[in-house]
């Protein structure tokens, strides 16, 4: 038996509840990143004696229709599959039914879900420093219960949720480039979409771009960003309509 944790973190946080929550099952599992757009995701086949951690960023209530593109085109081979959405504070509305969904068509079994917090990829004041230690400590006891219902031979599962019979449509966001840009084309590979140009990483094909932050959060001279209202207007927006700590939850 193998664990995996197959994720799209395009900012670290899906990818720091995942670690946190695969290795809670063991210490060597084998982490399957779905950011690269070249990366061969039909030549990973799992078996059913695998178990897989299955994790989304939620975009707008949802998981990013390039993470549920790549994550379909893996064979689940009938792996039992817990799902876990991460989102940064508000809610996460229909993005564990997505995950079910996706990764019942892909063939996996899924038997947990998880909605999970971590800091905001656009506002990162909100839910700053999440998943922390609380967070892990609640994590870690989500395990031990999933644990409890896999040795029991248990797989049925409901989550909240609508489903969709389209993938979302991601949209490019408002990134600007300052004159702190030394046209190193670190973002240029780290784009998950391949929106900005190696002729010219000062810019960014707003055609391609799905508005995920990473090219912001790996930049080393700090030269993209979003406009300073957009930053501050979400912020605003964010901290009126979910003042408090928003909570793990675990669906079994
Ligand atoms: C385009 C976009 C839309 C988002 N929509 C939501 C949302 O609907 N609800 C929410 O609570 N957080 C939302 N977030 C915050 C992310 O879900 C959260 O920061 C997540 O941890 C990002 O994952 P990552 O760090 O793996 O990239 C959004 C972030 C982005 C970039
Ligand atoms: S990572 Fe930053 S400095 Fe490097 S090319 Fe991109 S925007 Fe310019
Ligand atoms: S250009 Fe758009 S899609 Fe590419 S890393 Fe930046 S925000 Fe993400």
């Amino acid at each position: 038996m193998s664990i995996y944790s197959i994720y799209f973190s395009p900012t670290g946080g899906t990818e720091k509840v995942c670690d946190i929550i695969s290795a809670t099952f063991s210490k060597d599992y084998k982490a399957i990143e779905l950011i690269a757009a070249e990366d061969d995701f039909a030549s990973v086949k799992l078996t059913q004696d695998d178990i897989a951690i299955i994790g989304g960023p939620v975009y707008g209530g949802r998981i990013p229709g390039v993470a549920m593109e790549r994550l379909e085109q893996i064979s689940g081979g009938g792996a039992k599959a817990v799902l876990v959405a991460v989102y940064g504070n508000r809610a996460y509305d229909d993005a564990l039914m997505e995950l079910k969904d996706g990764s019942v068509r892909a063939g996996f079994v899924p038997v947990a879900g998880i909605a999970a917090n971590a800091e905001h990829s656009i506002a990162r004041t909100i839910a700053a420093g999440r998943p922390d230690k609380d967070d892990e400590v609640v994590l870690k006891e989500f395990v031990e219960k999933i644990k409890e219902k896999i040795a029991k031979g248990e797989t049925g599962l409901e989550v909240p949720g609508n489903s969709h019979d389209e993938r979302r449509k991601d949209s490019a966001m408002p990134i600007m480039v300052t004159e702190d840009c030394n046209e190193c084309g670190s973002c240029v590979d780290e784009c998950p979409t391949r929106a900005i140009p190696s002729d010219a990483p000062n810019t960014t094909d707003a055609e391609k771009c799905m508005g995920c932050m990473r090219c912001i959060s790996i930049c080393p001279n700090e030269a993209r960003c979003l406009p300073k209202e957009r930053i501050e207007g979400a912020t605003q927006m964010l901290m009126k309509a979910c003042p408090d700590r928003s909570n793990n939850e675990l669906f079994l």
